[in-house]
């Protein structure tokens, strides 16, 4: 539970100057609180022995009054800055955490995305940033200021009267034990709840992005079933949770008055052997009850930081998952491709358990045109996967120019390829910024490339044209129409290799065939990689690899591959023209 308060303060330790004023006002603020009590003290034993002719009295009352109104005002400044200050620290930190978060997620492997939840990295992100804020805020404003009243309070008692001195610091001490035991007896009870907030996070996320299903197949009296299922799991967990820290906030509430009593009753009995004065007893009594808020805020501080931590372990959780896949140190960028691409000897697999891809050898030239068939879960976006370097794979090598593309940044093997998907999710964004994403094409450059996608007709007749916002993945376009927008964007990427996997699946015959022209445009000076289940878009690509069982089991061109008897391929042919004519 510390360690990780600690490891959201070091977050600050980049402003170690602005954090030590901060320690020090507190510390400060601290013992200026209690110098009050003596004050009291001081001016009550003068206004006893008060004669109105004593010129010297006067004098000391008056000094006493405008010391104690200095120390007043001295206590305020401190407290002003430390409010203001320790605000704008937290809020400063507020940015690091959150791009700190947000750029080793988007590092993490393809894995990691794959096997994750957007709806629980959500939360993560923010409960985790929020929980860090809070702490850091609540360290300076409220947990120190009152920690080291404890620690100053504890010299000063001693020093006024020692045995007084011993029974406030007994109290502290157990005071310290029992909060210490039961909250983090609750704390590693509250992890159990954030999970299953997290899967409340995960089912909400899931039920809204596929509101189609949801809706088609009326599923809403399954998806209350399941958040009801999730709902009880949290009460029943944290229930017992609330009933501990009710034990703990009655604790410190009871101890007030159990303090109290001790120091009237000790108090009056050292009054009786002379050892101690009414107002020694009175200022006591203010030091125990400075003491008890003390420790009373700093139980409700640790509660509010407590039922944040659970929340931050998550976060520093994903920036603790290592990065899969990683640039080489000093790794150079991908220069001068032409588009010769090389798979010597791959092999991989998702996980241990099943194979996918074993001792894959291809060479391909620059500008060929490469088609990838087979029966579904074959291997083909795998391979494609492997050349992104989404995975990698756990054997072999793969080379462009060349070049292996694990001794060259990701970055810049990316800006190389560009991909088409089956399924082209958009932004929630205009037409426009989906088509121009980070390149720095003028308007008239979209035009351009909306013309060659064949978008164009369509775009037209959109409420706002090329500003029409395309609603969440895309929604308010069809599958066609989002598969043109992302030719478009193949076009303006302008890559020399590019990947169309399933890229016309979502066109009917008549589009294909109009947009015909624009593949074959597009794949023009390109080395192009062809994943299609239909066969009349594979028919025109210079080479064709067949995939069954792991491995590449026919290669050629359609002819070539047409020649074999009872082949793969032909049969694939077959059993498609078969299809079509039933
Ligand atoms: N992220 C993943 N984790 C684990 N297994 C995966 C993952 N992605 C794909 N697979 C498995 O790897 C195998 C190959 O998948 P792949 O997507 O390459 O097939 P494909 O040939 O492209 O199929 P399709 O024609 O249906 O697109 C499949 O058995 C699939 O279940
Ligand atoms: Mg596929």
């Amino acid at each position: 539970m510390f360690q990780i308060i600690l490891r959201v303060l070091w977050l600050l330790s980049e402003q170690k100057k602005l954090v030590t004023s901060l320690v020090v006002c507190n510390f400060l603020f601290a013992i200026l609180i209690l110098i009050e009590p003596v004050f009291f003290k001081e001016i009550i034993d003068i206004l006893i022995s008060f004669s109105k002719d004593n010129v010297d009295q006067y004098n000391k009352l008056t000094q006493t009054l405008i010391l104690w109104i200095i120390v007043g005002l001295t206590t305020i400044g401190i407290r002003l800055f430390v409010s203001i200050f320790s605000d704008r620290l937290a809020h400063n930190n507020v940015e690091k955490s959150v791009f700190s978060f947000f750029n080793h997620t988007l590092n993490l492997s393809m894995r990691f995305h794959m096997n994750s939840n957007s709806g629980q990295l959500v939360k993560k992100i923010t409960k985790g940033v929020d929980g860090i804020f809070e702490t850091q805020l609540n360290t300076f404003r409220r947990a120190l200021p009152n920690i080291f009243t404890i620690i100053v309070l504890l010299p000063t008692v001693l020093y006024f009267n020692i045995k007084m001195g011993s029974i406030v610091i007994c109290m502290w001490i157990v005071s310290g034990v029992v909060t210490y035991f039961l909250s983090t007896y609750t704390f590693s009870r509250q992890e159990n709840i954030e999970q299953i907030y997290s899967n409340m996070s995960s089912h909400y996320g899931d039920t809204f992005s596929n509101m189609p299903i949801v809706k088609s197949f009326t599923l809403f009296s399954l998806k209350n079933k399941q958040l009801q299922k999730l709902t009880d799991q949290r009460i029943s967990e944290q229930f017992p949770i609330l009933t501990w820290w009710g034990v703990i906030v009655s604790f410190s509430q009871v101890l007030r008055i159990i303090v109290s009593i001790v120091v009237i009753f000790f108090g009056s009995f050292l009054y009786t052997q002379w050892e101690i004065s009414v107002w020694e007893i009175v200022m006591f009594l203010s030091f125990a009850l400075i003491f008890l808020s003390a420790v009373e805020d700093l139980t409700w501080t640790l509660e509010g930081m407590f039922w944040r931590l659970a929340g931050i372990k998550d976060y520093f959780k994903i920036l603790d998952t290592p990065i899969e896949v990683q640039d080489k140190p000093k790794a150079k960028k991908l220069r001068g491709v032409v588009g010769n691409i090389c798979f010597e000897n791959v092999t991989f697999s998702y996980d241990e358990k099943r194979k996918v891809l074993q001792d894959i050898n291809i060479d391909i030239k620059a500008w060929e045109k490469i088609a990838f068939v087979g029966h579904t879960g074959s291997g083909k976006t795998t391979m494609t996967n492997m050349l992104l370097r989404f995975f990698e794979p756990q054997e072999g090598d793969i080379k462009i120019d060349e070049q292996s593309i694990y001794n060259v940044t990701q970055d810049s093997l990316r800006k190389n390829i560009w991909i088409v998907f089956q399924d082209n999710s958009l932004f929630n964004t205009t037409v426009l910024e989906n088509i121009r994403l980070d390149t720095k094409a003028t308007r008239k450059d979209i035009e351009r490339v909306a013309k060659k996608s064949h978008s164009s007709d369509f775009i037209k007749n959109l409420s706002d044209g090329l500003d029409t916002v395309v609603g969440e993945r895309g929604v308010k376009l069809s599958g066609g129409e989002k598969q043109r927008l992302a030719i478009a964007r193949a076009f303006l990427k302008d890559a020399p290799i590019l990947i169309l996997d399933e890229a016309t699946s979502a066109l009917d015959a008549h589009t294909e065939k109009y947009l015909q022209s624009s593949f074959d445009e597009l794949m023009k000076g390109r080395t192009t990689f062809i994943i299609a289940h239909r066969l009349s878009t594979i028919m025109k690509a210079d080479r064709i690899f067949v995939f069954d069982g792991w491995k590449i089991v026919e290669q050629g061109s359609y002819d070539q591959l047409m020649k074999i008897k009872n082949g793969k391929f032909t049969k694939l042919v077959e059993a498609q023209t078969k299809g079509f004519i039933e």
